[in-house]
């Protein structure tokens, strides 16, 4: 069965193809046309994350590089070429997209629903009827903030937290959709955070938590030279809307992917089949506090709600939906249905404090300031087990 995989130079597809490559001889990769020299790219990452040098030295025989662009229909591929890809294909694995927490509906709906749409048009063209394995997110569980969410559901009455998160929510509604009209099975792959301990380097797609770190890291340079006179010992207090037992759902980019391929073998059940790929232990909130103090000279304090009088520093953090919101979440997901069919391997290590610092390493950290605002606990179990 020959495997076509969307986003391959991404941060989670370039270690889903790792995954591909351990379990198939070729696989076509259907980059993004125009975005730079994607079998540079994807070579590069091997090199740098430690692959052999035969490993790499045949991954020009071993990978068909197709350029394509989701925003355009038939990916922009001629009628024909578009003909041809579709049927010589087992499996599209769709996991290009705009993860861009700031973007607005439009934009990220023009990537990941219309993206997906003209991706479901390959899967519907090929002769083949490859099956799709679409990567989603846990968060399409959107505004729910409390309780579990279930692999089952997808609900979006509690709206969303950002229009990225309403964008995947949109992209899972086209596929329940097209998978009953064409009596397809999808496999949708719902991660939560991703996040690694390979510390940054300019040749590698970066991580949410490095762009979380921007947006910080910017805000407070934009703040400190417009504004005089807030700040304490050389920490302004930022008061971010949180919960002191929130906590999020972190995962090892690798061990995702890993767990990801793993679930393709099994037979779909001919619908939608929907998997949780989140860790067991979910990282409290103060952790994520202590790290974002660490690496910005600022003192966080979480409070219940917007404060009336926000200094320019919270002023711009509000701005950013992408960050801000998910300091209030305490809820869990429910991934009963992947350890089910993997069981105790679908446990991955820690991810801790000294994790996280590992995958922003390398830049100028913020020397000790005062104690962290909030306590800095343990990790907490996610959802209970079966
Ligand atoms: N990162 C996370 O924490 C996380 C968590 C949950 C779910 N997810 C989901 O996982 C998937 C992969 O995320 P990621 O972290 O790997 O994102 P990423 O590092 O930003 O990679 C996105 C990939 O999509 C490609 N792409 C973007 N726009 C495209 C277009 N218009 N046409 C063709 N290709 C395009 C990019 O190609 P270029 O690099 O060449 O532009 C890149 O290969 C996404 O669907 C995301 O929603 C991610």
């Amino acid at each position: 069965m020959h495997v076509a995989l969307t986003g391959a130079t991404g941060f989670l597809g370039l270690r889903l193809l790792r995954g591909l490559l351990a379990a198939h001889r070729s696989v076509t990769v259907l980059v993004h046309a125009g975005s730079g020299d994607a079998l540079r790219r994807i070579t590069r990452f091997f090199e740098l994350t430690g692959s052999p040098q035969a490993f790499t030295a045949g991954l020009s025989d071993r990978l068909r590089v197709v350029e394509t662009e989701l925003e355009r229909p038939r990916l922009g591929l001629s009628g024909r070429a578009f003909a041809q890809l579709a049927d010589g294909l087992g499996a599209i694995w769709h996991s290009a997209g705009s993860i861009n927490l700031e973007g607005d509906l439009p934009e990220l709906r023009r990537t990941n629903v219309e993206g997906t749409r003209r991706v479901l048009e390959l899967a519907a063209a090929g002769r083949g009827r490859p099956v799709v394995h679409h990567v989603s997110t846990a968060f399409v569980a959107g505004g729910r903030r409390e309780g579990v969410a279930y692999e089952d559901e997808l609900d979006g009455a509690y709206g969303f937290e950002n229009a990225y998160e309403h964008s995947k929510y949109e992209a899972e509604q086209l596929i329940h959709t097209w998978s009953r009209e064409h009596a397809r099975p999808v496999v949708v792959l719902r991660p939560s955070i991703l996040v690694t301990d390979l510390p940054p380097h300019p040749e590698l797609p970066s991580h949410p938590l490095q762009v979380v770190e921007r947006i910080m890291r910017d805000a407070h340079r934009t703040a400190a030279a417009t504004v005089r006179g807030e700040r304490d010992d050389g920490r302004p207090r930022v008061r971010l809307v949180g919960h002191p037992h929130g906590r999020l759902n972190l995962v090892q980019v690798e061990h995702a992917a890993e767990v990801m391929v793993r679930l393709a073998d099994r037979t779909p059940s001919g619908g939608v089949d929907t998997y949780h790929v989140v860790h067991d232990r979910d990282v409290p909130v103060p952790t994520v506090v202590t790290l974002l103090e660490e690496l910005v000279p600022v003192s966080i304090e979480l409070v219940a709600a917007e404060p009336d009088d926000p200094s320019a520093l919270e002023s711009l953090l509000e701005f950013y939906p992408g960050l801000t919101a998910y300091l209030a979440h305490r809820r869990r997901f429910d991934d009963t249905r992947v350890r089910t069919l993997l069981g105790p391997s679908a446990t991955s290590g820690r991810v801790d404090l000294g994790y996280l610092r590992s995958g922003l390493a390398g830049r100028e950290r913020v020397p000790a300031g005062p104690p962290p605002t909030v306590g800095c606990p343990a990790d907490v179990p996610s959802a209970p087990r079966p």
